[in-house]
């Protein structure tokens, strides 16, 4: 098999902290698997943007296309640069321009001590969340008129294109029929956006008969919201545009155990995709050995999938389960847990060994 280059960009904030213990498990466990793995470092971020003047060089893209598997990434975020231009060149730039259409975010819950809601544990909380990633509120269009005046317009415009949201219902109803899931929820405002939302609803519907052994519910977003909350259980694939994705997955991340095991992979499938931590940089915990390393090892686990290594995938995924289970973790856990706390290298460390453990090396 040939080299599969992966990019990895840790950004700013906690960013480096993680992405060190990440590449540092993904690497051993490359060479316990015999995967073809080979990782560099890119040090885009805020750092580099305020030394030089770069957000992503020219020609970046082109690269990362042409000679790369896939983007592991830290971070982006920084005080330093106000309003974080430098993020949205980096982050936003990638997903729109290698086309990632698909934002997928499991929100699994690892442990029960993890529920924020009386009543509900595992059997309970096992969704994934499929957001668009490509255009909605997300794109830029829009403007302002007699800006800083008191007669002031402002207009963002959300766009939907009729592929863009083919494709993501597609790819939600695909993953629920190769898992032998049985259920999908997409959510909308189409009580009120009337235009692109009835075009989700149309779209729904039609891409719902195509796949007559799944139970297709359109909700509105804001009751959808209010039922996950009362009763997770009823959903598996959630499918939703990108701002309300942003909103749900934010949601489904406090549901099992906040941002700290949140994953996330941007996916255009077959081609180079991009996996990251939902949680930001963090600049308040930075440099403290407090991040929780273990979302970008459950991105890993995700971008291991994304690349063919499916069995690996799993193993990195057990790891880190046991991990939240038996293990030290940091101290966004540990409290939940009641378990000894642990620097974000010392979790890393641990998630290690129990890799040698399960490959039995
Ligand atoms: C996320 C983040 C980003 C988003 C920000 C950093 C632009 O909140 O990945 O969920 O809104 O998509
Ligand atoms: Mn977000």
């Amino acid at each position: 098999m040939t080299t599969q280059r992966i990019a990895v960009i840790p950004g700013d904030g906690i960013g480096p902290e993680v992405a060190q213990v990440g590449v540092q498990v993904l690497a051993r466990l490359a060479q316990l698997k015999s995967l073809p793995l080979s990782f560099e470092w890119f040090d885009f971020g805020a750092e580099r943007y305020l030394k030089d003047g770069t957000i992503l060089p020219d020609g970046f893209m082109q690269k990362l296309r042409d000679d790369y598997a896939a983007v592991y990434f830290g971070a982006v975020g920084d005080p330093r640069v106000p309003g974080n231009e430098h993020a949205k060149g980096i982050l936003l730039a990638m997903r729109f321009e290698l086309d990632l259409y698909i934002n997928l975010r499991p929100c699994l819950l690892f442990d029960e001590r993890l529920s924020p809601l009386k009543g509900k544990g595992l059997p309970h909380l096992q969704l994934i969340m499929f957001r668009e990633n490509t255009e909605g509120l997300y794109t830029g269009t829009g403007g302002t008129f007699k800006k800083g005046t008191p007669d002031e317009i402002a207009q963002e415009v959300e766009v939907n294109t009729r592929k863009g949201v083919d494709r993501i219902l597609e790819a939600a109803f695909h993953h629920a029929e190769a898992r032998g899931l049985t259920k999908v929820c997409m959510a909308d405002k189409a009580n009120v956006m009337l235009f692109g939302h009835g075009l989700w609803r149309r779209a729904f519907a039609e891409v719902a008969k195509k796949h007559p052994k799944i139970q297709a519910k359109a909700m509105y977003v804001d009751a959808l919201a209010m039922d996950l909350i009362r009763q997770p259980e009823a959903y598996q694939v959630i499918v939703t545009n990108n701002l309300f994705g942003d909103i749900l997955t934010d949601l489904g991340a406090a549901l099992t155990g906040g941002l700290g095991l949140a994953a996330s992979g941007n996916i255009h499938p077959g081609r180079v995709s991009l996996f990251e931590p939902v949680h930001g940089s963090a600049p308040d915990i930075a440099g403290q050995g407090k991040a929780n390393p273990l979302a970008m090892l459950l991105s890993g686990s995700m971008m291991l999938e994304h690349l063919g290594h499916g069995a690996a995938s799993l193993l990195l995924l057990q790891a880190v389960s046991e991990q939240v289970k038996h293990g030290r973790n940091t101290p966004d856990l540990a409290k939940a847990l009641g378990c000894p706390v642990g620097t974000t290298q010392e979790v890393g460390a641990e998630v290690l060994a129990r890799l040698e453990l399960l490959t039995g090396a």
